[in-house]
């Protein structure tokens, strides 16, 4: 029989399809990244123009223009009106890839675009499970100037204020009232509670550099009476006291289990006794079997010195550390949250 006349198999024909998707990730990534850096969205999300319009508005040129805007139309991020010809932001685009909505996850796309000369490196990493590191940098924050701070501080707020949000529906913060977001970048995490929480205030603890980024944000928030920026080192420097919480959001990921440990003996130290640690990053399934997000992360944290781990790994880390109560709340898709407890009373008082 002739092959090409068999019934194709819907299922495996998905299949290939997400195969092809996964083998041009990088090409659609670039996409986005240069849509988002265009203004494209921007543009679209005050009127709807026809392509030879956007040419003109953006002087990007009609050779390439309508493969852009297939693209995004065939990601559902553009639609076409067909009466006018004219293109206009899907209801996700406009959600989520204008700048100015409060769910922007843009910034996103634009930090991971500057990570793809590293994530070239994957394979070298992946062969010898070493992270790639950019001419001698010892990590991933050391080697960052004025404007990648800024690529990564926009990146992560945006993905930040969704950490926030789901922190808010997981857990019961209403004892909480002076949170430490430790390596707290920008603030989103921190502005998103602090939002919701009236009667919270917020040390943010992050390097020199972050701070313009962060006293910027706190001050759009209209939180400069409830909300501060600490300037330090969580490897040189002891971490502000008079806590009753700390956040760890994104952070351990970052590191290898022996800087972990140096961070988390900080976190020890400054919480108040009793007081509530809270680890929320991408962890993975105990069997390794995703979840897609926190796996492809992970990949990211290979190259970059990292490690995303699982539930039971980052327990055991606090547990070492000397926390208590450990809870590992319900495996997210994207994070999953950890909480633990300082002893109320030393080891030595409590026997
Ligand atoms: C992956 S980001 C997480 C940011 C934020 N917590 C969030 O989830 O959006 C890691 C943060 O750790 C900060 N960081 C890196 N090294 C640090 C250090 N030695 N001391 C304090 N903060 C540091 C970085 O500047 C960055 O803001």
């Amino acid at each position: 029989m002739n092959r090409g006349s068999e019934p194709v198999d819907a299922d495996l024909e998905d299949a290939r399809m997400r195969i092809y998707a996964i083998e041009d990730g990088a090409v659609r990534a670039q996409a986005l990244a240069f849509a988002l850096k265009s203004g494209l969205f921007e543009v679209l999300e005050k009127e709807p123009l026809t392509l030879t319009e956007l040419s003109a508005r953006l002087e990007i040129p009609m050779r390439v223009l309508p493969a852009l805007a297939a693209f995004l139309a065939s990601q559902d991020l553009l639609r076409l009106d067909d009466a006018t010809g004219e293109f206009t932001n899907s209801p996700a685009a406009s959600a989520f890839l204008v700048r100015s909505s409060d769910s922007y996850v843009g910034g996103r796309g634009l930090l991971f675009a500057g990570f793809h000369e590293a994530m070239g490196h994957l394979g070298e990493s992946l062969a010898s499970g070493q992270p790639w590191t950019d001419a001698g940098q010892h990590d991933m924050f050391g080697g960052f100037d004025g404007d990648d701070q800024r690529w990564f501080a926009e990146g992560m707020f945006s993905n930040a204020v969704h950490g926030g949000r789901a922190l808010l529906r997981e857990l019961d913060l209403s004892d909480v009232h002076r949170l430490l977001d430790v390596g707290g970048n920008a603030g989103g995490y921190s502005i998103t509670l602090l939002q919701s929480l009236p009667h919270m205030e917020a040390t943010l603890f992050d390097l020199p550099a972050i701070r313009p980024l962060a006293e910027e944000q706190i001050q759009r928030a209209g939180l400069r009476g409830r909300m501060r920026f600490a300037a330090g080192s969580f490897f040189d420097d002891p971490l502000p006291t008079g806590h009753d919480a700390i956040l760890l959001a994104s952070i351990l990921h970052d590191w290898d289990n022996l800087d972990c440990g140096r961070i988390l003996a900080r976190c020890f130290d400054a919480l108040t006794p009793g007081g509530l640690l809270i680890v929320t990053e991408p962890m993975l399934a105990e069997d390794a079997t995703g979840p897609e997000h926190p796996s492809v992360s992970g990949l990211t944290m290979a190259v970059l010195g990292g490690e995303n781990r699982t539930q039971s790994a980052i327990s055991r880390m606090l547990e070492i550390a000397g926390f208590e109560h450990i809870r590992r709340l319900p495996m997210g898709h994207q994070n999953s949250t950890i909480t633990a407890r300082k002893p109320l009373f030393e080891p030595a008082a409590r026997a």
